[in-house]
């Protein structure tokens, strides 16, 4: 099958169609109001965590690596403990941290730090294709739908067009739209042997940062492309076939929306949670209680009696009975694994895995 060459950026036909703007003004509606939210809650990292593991899971789930909220509970805790699936998990996690400090240290979204990036998820340094032969099948049939460019030095040259793209503002294009097109280019540009789906989903992310439509990476298009993926991989290939590129921005656009709405709702619930449980701890154990304790409480989905005695500053032995309290009241339920004795928010958990 003779392919078309995969044109440079930007793309060369109008954009802003009428029915564009019309979604993007509600994508840009919700991200906004989920923006306004999350700058004012107090616990941020709490949030942060719960959307971040969930979108771990949802991510890996696109490429089939399954795991569940318990098995991958165990592998933050205790990595050597871990099944495969959970740590292609927590690699995830691990990648999509990484490229948030990078993007918020450095003001900029390089192709470097794509291919950092990457190299975690994939726990190794294959880096850039060199080697032809690389296919997109699709799932159901096997028949090959696309051959993305070969060639190191082509593929170099078209992602370093993306990077530009990316990074410089030169039209007044909005960046939800560009958002789209970056996430279209990516993956046709395929510049890895494997993991360039989860490498692009944590591009999405990292540009709404970069473009500070968002201050924390909440907000991720996994599940809804989950619930919606023949669409998916049916527009992708509809920009390359028939430069259709309304309906694929507009499917982005709808799910940046409706994720953005899902996400406002979590937000509001681990909020409540974290204040409920802050009421009824001061009133039940008003000795333990402290502002600090809870935000240790919250800061993960467990906590070791370690956490707890550098946190608050005392001996091991108070920390220990301040979690032993704790849990004799039921705010944390404790396991042992491997050396060590976990305290688990089960409340946040399962909050969180409900969801
Ligand atoms: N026709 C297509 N044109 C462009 N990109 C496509 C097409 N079909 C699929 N893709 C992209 O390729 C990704 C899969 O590539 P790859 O296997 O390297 O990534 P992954 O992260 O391992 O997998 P997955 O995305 O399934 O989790 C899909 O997620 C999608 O973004
Ligand atoms: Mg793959």
């Amino acid at each position: 099958m003779s392919e078309q060459k995969l044109p440079m950026l930007p793309p060369s036909v109008e954009l802003e169609t009428k029915a564009v703007l019309k979604q993007l003004a509600k994508a840009n509606r919700a991200l906004a109001e989920l923006k306004g939210y999350a700058d004012t809650i107090p616990n941020k990292h709490i949030l942060i965590n719960a959307v971040l593991i969930n979108e771990a899971k949802d991510s890996s789930a696109i490429e089939n690596i399954i795991t569940t909220h318990d098995e991958l509970y165990r592998a933050m805790s205790d990595a050597s403990s871990a099944s495969s699936a959970a740590k292609d998990v927590a690699s995830y996690r691990t990648a999509l941290w990484q490229g948030y400090e990078l993007v918020n240290t450095r003001g900029m979204l390089t192709v470097n730090m794509i291919i950092e990036i990457q190299g975690i998820i994939e726990r190794n340094r294959a880096g850039i294709r060199k080697l032809p032969g690389t296919v997109l099948r699709n799932e159901g049939t096997g028949e090959t739908v696309y051959t993305p460019p070969a060639g190191e030095a082509g593929i170099k040259e078209l992602l370093g067009n993306l990077e530009k793209y990316i990074n410089e503002d030169y039209s007044d294009i909005d960046p939800l739209i560009k958002l789209a097109v970056i996430h279209y280019q990516f993956e046709s540009i395929h510049p890895f042997y494997d993991g360039n789906g989860r490498t692009g989903r944590i591009i999405n992310v990292l540009y709404l940062v970069l473009k500070e439509l968002l201050d924390s990476p909440i907000l991720y298009l996994s599940s809804y492309i989950i619930r919606n993926k023949s669409e998916y991989y049916r527009l992708l290939q509809k920009v390359r076939t028939h430069e259709d590129w309304e309906e694929w921005i507009i499917y982005i656009l709808a799910g940046i929306e409706e994720t953005a709405v899902e996400t406002f709702r979590l937000a509001k619930r681990i909020n409540s949670e974290v204040e409920a449980m802050s009421v009824e701890i001061k009133e039940r154990l008003p000795k333990i209680y402290s502002k600090e304790m809870i935000d240790l409480l919250f800061y993960e989905f467990y906590t070791k009696i370690v956490y707890i005695q550098n946190g608050l500053s005392v001996t091991r032995k108070t920390a220990a009975g301040y979690l032993s309290s704790l849990e004799k009241e039921g705010f944390l339920v404790s396991e042992k694994i491997g050396k060590e004795r976990i305290f688990q928010n089960k409340r946040l958990y399962d909050l969180v895995r409900h969801t």
